[in-house]
């Protein structure tokens, strides 16, 4: 996404990527697009798959104590709805955008390195039996949270602030009809459980499970069993069951490295921050980073000023610690602590109580649901 901000803008990169282009355009991830991020992607002209595919949502249900609670995000946020698209459908819409423009786009790069970030840069890397060395004016780290780039900052350049959950999430795609057009997001005394979908035909669910779980402790029976314990509803409302595709187990953190830049060296996404995942944050603060270090990129190349450039971390920290406090709020809200009194029971009763009946509450949801404003306007990257 930051290659094809700047190429439009007239500034060249090149992509070293280290996994093979089946592997990103494969593996499956989150799937819930904020407005922000698909008018982007539509105003960057690669908006063809989402428009044509994305599941437009206008609403999601809370469900806890065998009822399904309906939160209409549009009416509550003036007329913004959520898309379900998969991140690897982005990704490959992407990439087929960049190779479209001819220019480098490296995938299975091994040995990759960067070096003298402080001044004048190189990156490093093999790629096809053959060494490469780039030189370059700024590297932007966006390779996730067990990158490189991060790692080639002075560790007392950063601050770290983290917090890990005591469980993860087991999560399914299945060839089964969703059973509901919206998401359903359950708090159930076995643990959290959430209902999501690809496409009219693909089912895609989640669990809590302990942190350390392996998933070949998971029959597919049991799976089924468990999804449909802690989803059916007193309305007999359940997911349709298919055949399972696929399942794994991701583990929670939340992580923030601060701040998100080193001299030459900017990091954006993962690489510099981790939500987990309920609310689905992830992708959409990757693509408002990545739009801010476009417009910092585009300003300093216009004016030779580094003004923009040395406010990149500040104005990405902003909506960085919002969606950071919305997942976490989002995860205490909905999951079963091992170690919880039955005062933290009552009281996150009372808060799935107070958020599906108070409309401040749920409007305070919906609208850190579909996205806080952007910090940046795409106009100031000439879109
Ligand atoms: C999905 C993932 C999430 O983390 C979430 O909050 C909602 C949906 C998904 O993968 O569909």
């Amino acid at each position: 996404m930051l290659a094809q901000l700047l190429h439009r803008n007239g500034i060249d990169s090149v992509i070293v990527e280290n996994r093979s282009r089946e592997y990103v355009i494969d593996r499956v991830r989150a799937g819930v697009l904020e407005q922000g991020t698909v008018d982007l992607l539509i105003a960057m002209g690669v908006g063809a798959g989402v428009q044509q595919s994305g599941l437009r949502h206008d609403g999601l249900y809370l469900s806890f104590q065998g009822q399904r609670h309906h939160i209409n995000l549009t009416s509550l946020t003036g007329g913004r709805v959520i898309t379900v698209y998969g991140q690897n459908e982005v990704v490959r819409d992407l990439i087929d955008a960049r190779v479209a423009t001819s220019r480098p786009l490296y995938f299975e790069c091994e040995q990759v390195s960067v070096h003298d970030v402080e001044a004048s840069p190189t990156i490093r890397f093999r790629h096809g039996g053959d060494d490469h060395e780039i030189a370059c004016d700024f590297i932007a780290g966006c390779d996730g949270f067990h990158g490189i780039c991060r790692p080639a900052i002075p560790e007392s350049e950063l601050t770290i602030y983290e917090r890990t959950y005591p469980f993860a999430w087991l999560g399914i795609l299945a060839e089964a009809a969703p059973s509901s057009t919206e998401l359903v997001y359950t708090r159930h005394d076995r643990g959290f459980a959430l209902f999501s979908m690809r496409s009219p035909r693909i089912t895609r669910l989640y669990l809590q499970v302990p942190p350390d779980d392996s998933i070949d402790h998971w029959s597919d029976d049991a799976i089924w069993d468990e999804m449909l314990t802690r989803m059916r509803t007193d309305d007999g409302w359940q997911p349709a069951i298919g055949r399972i595709i696929q399942k794994s187990i991701t583990p929670m953190r939340s992580f923030v490295a601060a701040p998100m830049q080193y001299r030459q060296l900017f990091l954006a996404g993962d690489a510099a921050h981790i939500v987990p995942p309920t609310g689905a944050k992830g992708l959409n603060l990757a693509a408002s980073d990545v739009l801010v270090l476009a417009r910092s990129l585009k300003s300093y190349y216009e004016t030779g000023s580094r003004d923009h450039l040395d406010r990149y971390s500040d104005v990405c920290l902003r909506r960085v610690w919002k969606a950071q406090r919305f997942s976490w709020w989002m995860t205490s809200l909905l999951h079963r602590f091992p170690d919880e009194l039955p005062f933290d029971h009552q009281r996150q009763l009372a808060d799935l109580d107070y958020v599906t009946s108070s409309c401040a509450a749920m409007t305070s949801l919906a609208e850190q649901y579909v996205g806080l404003p952007q910090e940046v306007s795409h106009e100031s990257v000439g879109l």
